[in-house]
């Protein structure tokens, strides 16, 4: 029998990307966003629309549909939306997955896969050695950042009284085709489409902050991994700071953008340097990255292209 598959944040840029990966794998896939799926719609998927802080909803679903393994995706993903509406924040990452475990365990679910975040577990000053790895203290300057620092906790609370197997997968930034470029994070995605459509671009700080770039590719390939080897708690990362300023010439350069960029000043929640060692994950999981970022972001600024075109045949 096919091993039955609960992913959270489905129709979301990294929840989408692991659906389709787990349905060619082979796995009976259940969706779960407040959200409709974006784009094409898989018949082979099971969508549910439903907010996953509606804990009698969600507990209901996870009971009837009994995973094997759970893949928790969705989130309130943005740092400054975090520092807006912190409730909405702790609800979301910390409450809901708190609950969302304790409903797996009961349902005898026997992995669960979270995703967590790298670089939003760290703060100001940056640790003293970068790359940073799992060792480095945890010091968010984000509620965000505390919101998935908490639900780690709650995910080792929930394993050592059930006996519930948890991987957790803690990404730098992750980029790629499929990104929103309408959000509030995601620099990339935000980035290459208004350089695609002429729009000016507005970078925050002054082009010297860096962060470690993760393709989606190599993302899902951590993602799978992590739910078949051994639990643990991983970075998913390169090692390797690219600044800011590095980031609009990469894309300037391959979309011909020829206006300058406008800075603002740093937004609350961000820090200023940040990259994250992928050793252990190469150890505990076989995991390497493999999409250096000149060639990820070719990609993407590819497949913006493609949707812009798309988008421009159809309001036409
Ligand atoms: N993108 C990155 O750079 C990055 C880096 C580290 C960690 N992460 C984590 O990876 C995960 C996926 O991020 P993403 O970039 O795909 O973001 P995304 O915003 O594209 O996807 C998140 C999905 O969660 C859904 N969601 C939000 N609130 C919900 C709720 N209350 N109930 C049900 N669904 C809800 C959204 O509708 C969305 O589809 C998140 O947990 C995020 O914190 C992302």
């Amino acid at each position: 029998m096919a091993p039955r598959a609960l992913v959270t944040g489905s129709s979301g840029f990294v929840g989408g990307h692991v659906t389709r990966r787990l349905v060619a794998d082979g796995f009976e896939v259940t969706g779960l966003d407040v959200a409709p799926p974006a784009g094409t719609f898989d018949p082979a998927v099971r969508e549910v629309t439903l907010d996953i802080r509606d804990q009698q909803r969600v507990s209901t679903l996870v009971e009837e549909l009994r995973p094997d393994v759970v893949f928790h995706i969705a989130a309130q993903a943005s740092v400054a939306v975090s520092m807006r509406e912190p409730r909405t924040d702790v609800e979301t990452n910390a409450l809901a997955t708190l609950e969302l475990a304790l409903a797996a365990a009961a349902a005898g679910t026997r992995r669960f896969v979270f995703i967590s975040t790298g670089g939003a577990l760290h703060g100001e000053p940056p640790p003293d050695q970068l790359p940073a790895n799992e060792e480095t203290a945890v010091a968010p300057m984000s509620v965000y950042g505390a919101s998935k620092a908490a639900a780690e906790i709650y995910l080792g609370v929930v394993s050592q009284q059930s006996g519930m197997e948890v991987s957790i997968l803690r990404p730098s930034n992750i980029y790629g085709p499929g990104q929103n470029p309408h959000g509030e994070a995601g620099v990339i995605a935000i980035v290459a489409r208004a350089m695609l459509q002429g729009e000016p671009v507005t970078l925050f700080g002054d082009g010297s902050q860096t962060r470690d770039y993760v393709y989606i590719d190599d993302t899902v390939e951590a993602v799978i991994r992590a739910a078949a080897g051994a639990p643990d708690v991983c970075d998913i990362s390169t090692g390797i700071e690219i600044s800011t300023g590095s980031i609009f010439e990469t894309l300037a350069r391959l979309t011909g953008y020829e206006r300058p960029s406008n800075y603002a000043d740093d937004r609350p929640g961000d820090i200023q340097r940040i990259a994250l060692d992928p050793a252990k994950a190469a150890r505990v999981w076989d995991w390497r990255p493999l999409v250096t970022f000149e060639d990820g972001v070719a990609r993407t600024v590819d497949w913006f292209r493609d949707s812009l075109a798309t988008e421009g045949q159809a309001n036409s």
